[in-house]
């Protein structure tokens, strides 16, 4: 039996920050009503394509694991707000790497596509059908955001996270996963106008929507997210005292803390990033997993929770046993290319249209 261990992991998140008060400028909204209903103090804007960010992370996690791309043979992206669906993004990023030898798929279950993409990539190794695999997730959001709608546009940003996943011996990496997708609420978000089922002959179609309803996916996400975690418990035989750390899919402060009650687990045991970044969807778990390593919140042989849920209603959860690495083999200094704009200079445009097409 082979397992899949993480053995190189990396971040990028992008220079723009857009704090609540820069939102403040332009939406009827305030500092204390983000903070105090989610947790999130700011979040960054992205000045280039979503694939910009994803090599980013790639080439630090392939650094992390001293691997060169051309071993890896198989590239998943968890990502709703991918480059081209035509080519797939997947291919983009592995002709940008020169992983030539990898075979390339793009993963859309929104913010669980980081969370999925571990679990098929690990199932995938530990069958024997691929032996190094590159799971990438994130979001470039706010390229599709109504910057008109003041009850979704503060809640998320934009960032990319990755991690290496590595054929092994010893039982490493995703020991168990429960993944599931609530159907019957896949309308609770939804974005309109993006997709082949909408008119091409309607005026409109260039104008991205949103149909959300916070409550109800807050209610469903604490829900399932710890039903989740307490069926990877089961699978494992472990219990909530042999975690050593949380990871889950950061949305709402407010939702972490109801998890951490459902679970039992003490607030110093969950990895809390949500006020730096806001939602960034499939990126969250890659980037606060990256983050806790560099804090050293993560030792040999930990075992790290992580849950997540999100548009669908896509739902999941997975218990990692750490293995031995916890401090990049090598490092790397990808990084972006230069940005001379402020996240609100960024927006601007973008801001302009939806304002005058709610206002029309
Ligand atoms: O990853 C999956 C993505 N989805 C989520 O993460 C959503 C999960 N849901 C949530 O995080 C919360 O439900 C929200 C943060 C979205 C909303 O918090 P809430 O406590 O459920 O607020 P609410 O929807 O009940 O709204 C309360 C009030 C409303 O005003 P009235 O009707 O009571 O007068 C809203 O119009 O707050 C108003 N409001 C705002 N006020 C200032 C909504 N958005 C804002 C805003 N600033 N940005």
């Amino acid at each position: 039996m082979q397992f899949a261990q993480i053995t190189g992991w990396g971040k990028c998140i992008p220079p723009a920050v857009l704090s609540n008060a820069d939102l403040e400028t332009f939406m009827d909204t305030s500092d204390e009503w983000i903070t105090s209903r989610t947790g999130i103090r700011e979040r960054r804007i992205c000045h280039c394509n979503f694939s910009d960010m994803a090599v980013v992370a790639a080439r630090h996690a392939l650094a992390a694991a001293d691997l060169d791309p051309g071993e890896l043979d198989l590239i998943l992206v968890g990502s709703l707000t991918v480059d081209s669906l035509c080519p797939n993004t997947a291919s983009i990023i592995q002709d940008a790497l020169g992983a030539r030898h990898a075979a390339a798929i793009d993963l859309n279950t929104a913010c669980t596509g980081f969370l999925y993409g571990l679990h098929i990539g690990s199932n995938l190794i530990k069958a024997g059908a691929h032996s190094k695999i590159l799971v990438i997730g994130g979001e470039y959001i706010s390229h599709y955001m109504d910057w008109s709608r003041r009850d979704v546009a503060v809640l998320f940003g934009d960032a990319c996270g990755a991690v290496v996943l590595e054929a092994c011996q010893e039982e490493t990496g995703l020991l168990a996963a429960s993944i599931g997708c609530e159907a019957d609420a896949k309308y609770a978000i939804q974005i309109t106008n993006l997709g082949s089922s909408y008119s091409r002959l309607d005026k409109e179609f260039l104008y991205v929507g949103w149909n959300f309803d916070g409550q109800e996916v807050f209610r469903r996400a604490v829900k399932s997210m710890a039903q989740a975690c307490q069926d990877v418990l089961e699978k494992t035989g472990l219990g909530v005292q042999d975690v050593d750390l949380v990871v889950p899919h950061q949305a709402n402060k407010r939702i972490l803390d109801a998890l951490a009650r459902r679970l039992d687990i003490p607030e110093e045991k969950v990895m809390v990033n949500v006020h730096k970044y806001g939602n960034t969807s499939a990126g969250t778990i890659p980037v606060a997993l990256t983050e806790a390593l560099e804090e050293q919140r993560i030792k040999p042989r930990d075992y790290v929770l992580m849950a997540s849920f999100g548009a669908g209603l896509t739902w999941g959860a997975g218990l990692v046993k750490w293995g031995d690495g916890v401090v990049p083999l090598k490092t790397s200094d990808a990084t972006l290319p230069p940005c001379d704009q402020t996240a609100l200079e960024i927006l601007e445009p973008h801001i302009r249209r939806y304002l005058a097409h709610r206002s029309a």
